[in-house]
């Protein structure tokens, strides 16, 4: 599905999503309104806390839409959790979390929906007319479900479940039930995009008699750098190599303190040829908005040990208020519950909109 030209073909439709979003002053009345029928939707598996690879990646990113004025909502997907383990683990624990980071980081409940999966059942019925859209090939053929079932396999080996193998569909319902036209993601979830188009594209024609219920949604694919772990491999809290959000200034400076570099004295960005070096300066750069190179020239000769002590700093004082917020939300559970509940009730009333005009649509009114 995410061959070349298909990819090719998703970034130019990216690419024009972002020319809209970032010219909210066009004078041509078709782009305006092109533009104010833009909704994100976008969201996270509630599996740990949120690490510094997903603030750079996305958490920013949401936050930047969100000022731009584009309608934003936001799911914790907690039914995706049990995709690729036995239980939820510390499912409150981790949502709250979750809400903490959205919130320190600049998502304004007024104007963002944050809502939960499970808490939306008119969403979650959506599957099944949708799973009536797909063929048992096609969900066989996602190459990132395979790629998960690899890894599943290999870490406890786990088999193919029925919720792993359909699960983008239920991400097309996630998507679908509020009408989200814009889907901010890294490449690998490109094939579930696609399967949504799918399903919107295949609901209209066979149940709809062509009426436009469903759009197909596009992708915004990100532009941030990707970031490594501290030990040059993906960045994941099983690994120990991540910095959490929510780590302290003394724990982050433990984390990189141990991290991986090279036996060269003398830094310089060379991502290529020194990628362990070229990531803790990337991460650096994100952190102060200096550039990369400069960092470099600016360490010089002082190695890895000012490396690590300059990505540090920049980390723990690019992270000093969202921690700061962070730790007064995580102290307020009350306060963060009453968020998630008044998301789930926006989410609800558009979810029981649009059920309804499923359900009219088939004709099962009764
Ligand atoms: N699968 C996504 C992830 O692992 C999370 C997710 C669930 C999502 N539903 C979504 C992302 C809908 C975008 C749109 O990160």
């Amino acid at each position: 599905m995410t061959n070349t030209s298909s990819l090719a073909t998703a970034r130019r439709r990216s690419d024009r999503l972002r020319n809209l979003i970032d010219h909210p002053d066009s004078t041509d009345p078709a782009v305006a309104a092109e533009r104010a029928q833009l909704r994100v939707l976008t969201g996270d598996r509630p599996t740990g806390p949120l690490h510094i690879g997903h603030y750079l990646g996305t958490v920013r990113n949401r936050v930047e839409l969100q000022d731009k004025g584009v309608e934003t909502f936001l799911l914790i997907a907690d039914y995706q959790v049990i995709t690729d383990r036995d239980a939820l683990g510390d499912i409150r624990g981790n949502v709250l979390g979750l809400l903490a980071d959205y919130l320190a980081a600049g998502i304004d409940p007024a104007r963002s929906t944050v809502f939960a999966h499970s808490a939306v059942p008119a969403a979650n019925q959506l599957m099944l007319p949708f799973l009536s859209l797909v063929t048992e090939a096609e969900l066989h053929r996602n190459p990132t479900v395979k790629d998960e079932l690899a890894a599943s396999m290999a870490k406890n080996g786990r088999p193919m479940s029925g919720l792993l193998l359909t699960y983008p569909v239920h991400q097309a319902c996630d998507i679908l039930f509020c009408h989200g036209n814009v889907v901010p993601v890294g490449q690998d979830q490109l094939p579930h995009i696609e399967q949504a188009r799918v399903i919107a594209r295949r609901f209209n024609e066979r149940y709809a008699g062509g009426e436009q219920v469903f759009t197909e949604p596009e992708a915004l694919l990100t532009s941030s750098p990707m970031i490594t772990g501290t030990d040059g491999r993906k960045m994941s809290k099983s690994r120990g190599n991540t910095v959490p959000l929510g780590a302290t200034a003394d724990e982050t400076a433990k984390i990189f303190r141990k991290a991986v570099t090279d036996g060269e004295r003398r830094i310089t960005f060379d991502p290529e040829r020194r990628p362990e070096v070229a990531n803790l300066l990337t991460i650096a750069a994100e952190f102060t908005g200096r550039p990369a190179a400069e960092i470099a020239e600016s360490i010089g000769d002082a190695g890895a040990g000012e490396l690590k002590r300059v990505v540090t700093e920049a980390v723990n004082d690019g992270l000093a208020g969202h921690r700061a917020r962070r730790a007064e939300l995580i102290a307020d559970p009350g306060y963060l519950l009453s968020v998630l509940r008044e998301g789930n009730a926006r989410a609800n009333e558009v979810a029981d909109a649009t059920l309804a005009r499923v359900r009219e649509a088939m004709g099962t009114v009764y």
